[in-house]
């Protein structure tokens, strides 16, 4: 049964929401965010027939987390972005509560999207499918239906498919809480995308020597780097650490060997993934020249996200900017795309004590930042990042309270790669070594100061606006 469409509202939600989007002052102008509404998850990352495509979770409808559809841009260059029409809605009863997170495949040549049909029932009690659609000549998507139910074991908790083929076989990770309120990854396999198979839990609360892992692992996301494999996946309910694992659900990986025959994933301890305010359910993509690109979610549900000021002009949310993955000694790096330097505009320069560099407009921003001793950097106000001997802190008044919040980084700091764009500030340290991605909303003009005694090499450039076409 299909369900009324709601096409029409849809239509004027973006008519009416998009102009006052625009004019808000903390619109991104080269990151990706919702044109009105509520976006939250990447989703269906992919390389497919020499475009890129990134699907994305957006209640077109409002600033809340209500009504969940699959936005779609694609690109040929992963800086110029257009709309593609909306792939997804909750239209269908196994998807009536929202069609969320997963990923897409290229299926003996058409683009397939896996996702998670949610159904919540009167009772509080919930059920999810996993399901499948399948790219027709329109750029639409029809549905297929679902392909897995809720598998035995688990509590309705168990989505956000992520899909690869290996050797001639489909993999699938999910997103599980099992019986006992615990957080899982599932592992399942199958010959054509239809019928599968489960191969066991692979990571989670009790896996692996793992304690205190949460009660629901969301957004999964297994793939081979550098010799090793990665588990990226967003445990919830995991304990906060000293300074680590601060926001209210983290994002984080696991680094180890992965054996397709066993279907068991030797890993090592939770790392956080970005140890700034905002970073939640990341996806990855393998691009044709074999770099694993990441985007993230630059939200995180719950917590502070809907006193957000963007809401007053109707939408919510961006996502991070692209990054390339490498391992090195067992840790994850992250760094911007190098298609990103394509925004810059003239090159600039300026080297001498850190208390007299000049300020900068932030609004869009490269800062690269060479240092040898203690730094701060004030950001418009909102947002103040000092650097000392043990590492980074980053502090912003909370929105709920005013009262400031902080956020850390451990480690010697030799070099900073600063991203700004009206809202948004990522902070690549020593090259990729940790990353810390926050949102803040300045007053007034984005403008960042600098103070401290360090002796600074800094390069900046000014980035061209980028608005998805
Ligand atoms: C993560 C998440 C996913 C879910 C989606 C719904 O942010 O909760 O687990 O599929 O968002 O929008």
């Amino acid at each position: 049964m299909t369900l009324a469409s709601r096409l029409p509202a849809i239509l004027q939600a973006v008519m009416k929401g998009l102009p006052k989007a625009l004019q808000d002052t903390h619109y991104p102008q080269w990151h990706h965010a919702p044109v009105t509404g509520l976006m939250n998850d990447p989703n269906g990352f992919t390389w497919f027939a020499g475009r890129w495509h990134l699907f994305y979770q957006w209640n077109p409808l409002a600033a809340d987390h209500k009504y969940k559809c699959w936005g779609h841009w694609s690109s040929a260059d992963l800086v110029q972005w257009r709309h593609e029409p909306l792939a997804l809605m909750p239209d269908e009863d196994y998807d009536r509560n929202g069609c969320y997170s997963g990923s897409a495949v290229d299926n003996a040549g058409r683009l397939t999207l896996c996702y998670t049909g949610n159904v919540k029932f009167d009772d509080g009690s919930r059920t999810a499918w996993q399901c499948l659609a399948v790219e027709n000549s329109d750029g639409g998507f029809d549905k297929v239906g679902p392909v897995l139910p809720l598998p035995a074991g688990y509590s309705g908790h168990v989505r956000d498919p992520k899909v690869w083929q290996h050797e001639g076989v489909w993999y699938m990770v999910l997103g599980a809480q099992d019986l006992h309120k615990q957080g899982k990854v599932l592992l399942f396999s199958s010959a054509n995308l239809h019928d599968w198979e489960s191969r066991g839990e692979i990571a989670g609360h009790g896996v692996n020597g793992l304690t205190d892992a949460g009660y629901m692992w969301e957004c999964p996301d297994l793939f081979p780097l550098d010799g090793k494999h990665l588990l990226l996946c967003c445990p919830q309910g995991l304990a906060r650490r000293a300074e680590r694992f601060l926001n209210v659900y983290p994002a984080a990986y696991l680094v180890g060997d992965f054996d397709y025959a066993s279907a068991k994933f030797n890993h090592g301890e939770l790392n956080e993934l970005d140890a700034g305010f905002e970073f939640y359910a990341p996806q990855t993509a393998l691009a044709p020249d074999g770099r694993r690109l990441l985007v993230g979610w630059m939200g995180v549900p719950d917590g502070e996200e809907m006193l957000q000021p963007t809401r007053e002009h109707g939408w919510i949310h961006q996502m991070t900017c692209l990054r390339e993955l490498t391992l090195k000694n067992g840790k994850l790096y992250q760094q911007p795309i190098a298609e990103l330097a394509q925004l810059r505009e003239a090159e600039q320069r300026w080297q001498g004590e850190a208390s007299l560099a000049p300020g900068l407009e932030a609004k869009r921003l490269e800062l690269q930042i060479e240092l040898s001793g203690e730094l701060g950097i004030h950001f418009g106000g909102g947002l103040t990042l000092e650097v000392t001997g043990q590492g980074i802190t980053l502090q912003r008044p909370g929105l709920a309270t005013g009262e400031p919040l902080y956020r850390y980084w451990h480690g010697k700091v030799s070099s900073l790669q600063i991203l700004c764009d009206s809202s948004s500030v990522e902070i690549f340290i020593n090259h990729g070594e940790g990353v810390m991605s926050s949102r803040y909303f300045p007053q007034s003009s984005e403008r960042l100061s600098f103070n401290g005694e360090s002796e600074v090499t800094l390069r900046y450039w000014s980035l061209r606006s980028c608005m998805i076409e």
